[in-house]
């Protein structure tokens, strides 16, 4: 049977969440430059977004660039950048025609101008596409949210705050939290990627470097999450 039928329907995860490392790395074991790396993660970024779309996936958060992504080199953070622009910039018909939302979470003032410009109209113009939600955390760090979110209740003068309520000032109000958190390249670390909403989360490790990361890397993943037994805390049943 073909590694995609194997997944059960009735137990999809409605949110996943990826950590896309390994560019550089990959790229370095060609003997090119980390940007060339950067170039091919693109490719690997399509990819997974359309297997994620067909599978059935409903929210998919990929960490593009987070808020520690600023200090690497002027010339790497351009070439990021540029990169943004271009792949929104021609990836919007894709998403219309995949029936996919963009969404994005982080520090976006922060972002040049030309990046916020097509960010903003590929959000805008994808806002009523209801198949799939794509999120990019870009100039996102998950301390950097809450420390927002605790200066906007401040603001608010908020008295008291459940954890419903809190969520509400997080930038992924609305968004449910992720139930498969995915990280390429064999790191096993969080990084500072949606710490409040991966209390629950079930962590999934890859040795595949992103630029690789295809079809069937997302379908294991998903397989090894539906093998797991999720109590939050509680006995078994
Ligand atoms: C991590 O690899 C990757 C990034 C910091 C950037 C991810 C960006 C892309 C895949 C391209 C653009 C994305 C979109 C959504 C259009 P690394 O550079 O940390 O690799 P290393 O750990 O091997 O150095």
């Amino acid at each position: 049977m073909a590694l995609t039928e194997q997944i059960t329907k009735e137990n999809l995860p409605k949110h996943i969440a990826i950590t896309m490392d390994g560019n550089g790395r990959w790229a370095e074991q060609k003997g090119k430059f980390r940007v060339f790396g950067h170039q091919n993660g693109v490719k690997a970024v399509r990819e997974t977004v359309e297997s994620a779309a067909e599978i059935g996936i409903k929210f998919l958060t990929l960490y593009a660039f987070s808020t520690e992504n600023w200090d690497r080199s002027k010339k790497e953070v351009n070439a990021l950048m540029t990169l943004l622009i271009s792949t929104i910039n021609k990836e919007t018909k894709t998403l219309m025609d995949n029936n996919i939302r963009l969404d994005a979470i982080g520090d976006l003032d922060q972002l040049p101008e030309k990046c916020k410009k097509e960010l903003n109209q590929a959000i805008e113009k994808t806002k009523s596409n209801k198949r799939m939600t794509l999120i990019l955390a870009l100039s996102y760090s998950g301390r950097w949210e809450i420390i927002n979110a605790v200066n906007k209740m401040i603001l608010e003068e908020a008295k008291q705050v459940t954890e419903e309520g809190f969520q509400q000032y997080l930038n992924t109000k609305g968004v449910p939290d992720p139930e498969l958190l995915i990280r390429t390249s064999g790191e096993k670390r969080i990084s500072n990627f949606l710490l409040w909403q991966i209390a629950y989360t079930e962590l999934y490790f890859t040795d595949t470097l992103w630029p690789d990361f295809r079809k069937e890397d997302l379908v294991a993943a998903i397989l090894d999450y539906q093998k797991r037994d999720r109590r939050f805390g509680k006995t078994i049943a």
